[in-house]
């Protein structure tokens, strides 16, 4: 039997060049190993944790990002693609998982911990945002995921995870699956910082993201506007290339890396314009960036499609769903009928 392999994103915004690096070409590998049954879902509810007021913004990003998946190769003969509202056995069990967690546990949870600090809730935590990584805890076990493949930032809602399950497993017997994380491949670019430089990843509030629907005006716009070193006014300078974006970014996309140790050389030592290395970039960027752009257009012309092929993955996963509740309510004593 395959192994099952689950990852989802919350629909809170276009896909960007960060989800490229760190995320989806990992995917499509896996995918196209066949070592796994795969799903990957768009985490709605989970988006409404922190966008309950703002539900118009989740319902389009639904069809926004279904589009990214599909235009950078997720292939719905090969990967189960389901939106999580629809599957109506997670809340379910996030019921059940409440028991098993302590408000304190959830309230060191460091990335929920971060979040908290980040919007500033102080003591006004809504309780569905503290207790999201018990709904994600139900994502991952519904299927019996084997691994979870996610960025760092994720490691904190495995182990959480992971703590559900064993105490489900222990109490109610042999249930759920033990999931395992399955972070970005050694090599691969774990976290790509945004246009502006001074390192923080691209985010949507931060205005500072390349995304995988940017048209090619949009993108040799951005790529201008890069960060680079703001000691280097002239050509003749000597420049660094030390926290220089477009640096950094040529050794994440660049193929020719004997290219760009020359090109760093000439920087360094100066009469290497910005503008050249950035129209370098723009070329390599715009020929990855191409073909999944001109897909996205056209399967954007029909949205019916898009649709319904989430339509048809959550019927799937429902299937799939059903069936462990089952066995979850048996193990529980609650399968009355
Ligand atoms: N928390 C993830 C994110 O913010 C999205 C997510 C929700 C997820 N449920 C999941 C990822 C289950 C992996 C498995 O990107």
């Amino acid at each position: 039997m395959k192994k099952v392999l689950l990852t989802g994103d919350r629909p809170s915004g276009q896909l960007h060049l960060g989800h490229y690096v760190g995320s989806l070409k990992n995917r499509l590998a896996l995918q196209e190993s066949g070592e796994y049954d795969c799903f990957v879902f768009l985490a709605d509810v989970q988006a409404l944790t922190d966008n309950f007021d703002n539900p118009q913004k989740v319902r389009d990003n639904i069809l926004e990002v279904a589009l990214d998946y599909l235009a950078v190769g997720l292939d719905p003969t090969k990967t189960t693609l389901f939106i999580q509202s629809l599957i109506r056995a997670l809340p379910e069990l996030t019921v059940y998982y409440l028991n098993l967690v302590t408000v304190a546990r959830l309230e060191r949870n460091p990335t929920v911990k971060a979040e908290i600090a980040q919007k500033e809730f102080g003591p006004s935590i809504p309780a569905g945002f503290l207790c999201y990584p018990i709904s994600q805890a139900a994502d991952i076990t519904f299927c019996k995921a084997d691994v979870v493949p996610v960025g760092i930032d994720q490691m904190p809602m495995i182990e959480q995870c992971r703590e559900i399950v064993r105490s489900f497993n222990q109490i109610y017997g042999e249930v759920l699956k033990l999931p395992e994380a399955m972070l970005p491949p050694a090599g691969a670019a774990q976290r790509l910082p945004g246009i502006t430089g001074n390192d923080s990843k691209m985010s949507k509030s931060l205005n500072n993201g390349i995304y995988l629907a940017d048209d090619e005006k949009t993108l040799r716009a951005k790529i201008r506007q890069m960060y680079t070193d703001p000691a280097h006014l002239r050509v003749e300078d000597p420049g660094h290339i030390e926290g220089n974006t477009v640096f950094t970014y040529l050794d994440v996309f660049a193929a020719d890396k004997a290219e760009v140790q020359r090109l760093k050389e000439h920087y360094q030592s100066g009469g290497l314009g910005d503008v050249k290395v950035k129209d370098y970039l723009f070329e390599i960027l715009n020929a990855e960036l191409r073909p999944i752009r001109e897909r996205r257009i056209e399967l954007a012309k029909e949205p019916g499609y898009v649709m319904q092929v989430l339509k048809d993955g959550s019927a799937k996963a429902n299937e799939v769903a059903e069936a462990t509740l089952a066995e979850v309510r048996k193990a529980m004593r609650i399968d009355y009928f």
